[in-house]
């Protein structure tokens, strides 16, 4: 594969592949989320010959499930099919976590399709709880991992 560049993209950079992958054949609007523009939320997108082709983004939130103050919510993790198993996904998580870090927050939660479960598995997340229904997305389940070593 071409070399592959990490960069931090825009809220609007995100919604394509947002609409492509994550939310196919459903209005432009559900593929902003809430808190995509708050201050603390950052976005990272991989670049493969200058064209966008993953994306995963990042916000200073607190799930209750976990006692740490200092959490940030992992959302809209998406590759396009054709750049799949290349690592990139595993890039921008490696990229993000020193910047999560720096923000003196120690764990990293999301709620992962539990068809993807295995791939956050991979980069390390552990499940928390039972599987449970988001309308219109499908089965998932409560993932996290610290990152304080
Ligand atoms: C899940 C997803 C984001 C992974 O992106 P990716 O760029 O292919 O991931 P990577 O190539 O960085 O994968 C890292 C490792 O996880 C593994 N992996 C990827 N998807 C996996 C899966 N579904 N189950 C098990 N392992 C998986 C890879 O093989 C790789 O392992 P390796 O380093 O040992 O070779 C991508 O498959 C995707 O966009 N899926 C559809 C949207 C989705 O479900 N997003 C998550 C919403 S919660």
């Amino acid at each position: 594969m071409q070399a592959m560049q990490v960069k931090r993209v825009s809220t609007r950079d995100t919604y394509q592949i947002r609409s492509k992958v994550l939310r196919p054949g459903r209005p432009i609007e559900t593929c902003h989320f809430e808190g995509d523009a708050e201050d603390q939320t950052f976005h990272l997108g991989a670049f493969v010959e200058n064209r966008l082709v993953s994306i995963a983004s990042f916000y200073f939130r607190k799930n209750p499930a976990f006692e740490s103050e200092n959490q940030f919510q992992l959302r809209g993790m998406a590759t396009l099919k054709e750049y799949r198993g290349k690592g990139l996904s595993r890039e921008l998580l490696n990229v993000a976590f020193p910047m999560i870090k720096q923000n003196f927050c120690n764990l990293v939660w999301c709620n992962a399709r539990t068809e993807s479960k295995g791939f956050y598995e991979t980069v390390g997340f552990e499940s928390e709880g039972q599987v449970f229904n988001i309308e219109d997305v499908g089965e998932h389940i409560l993932m996290y991992k610290n990152i304080e070593s």
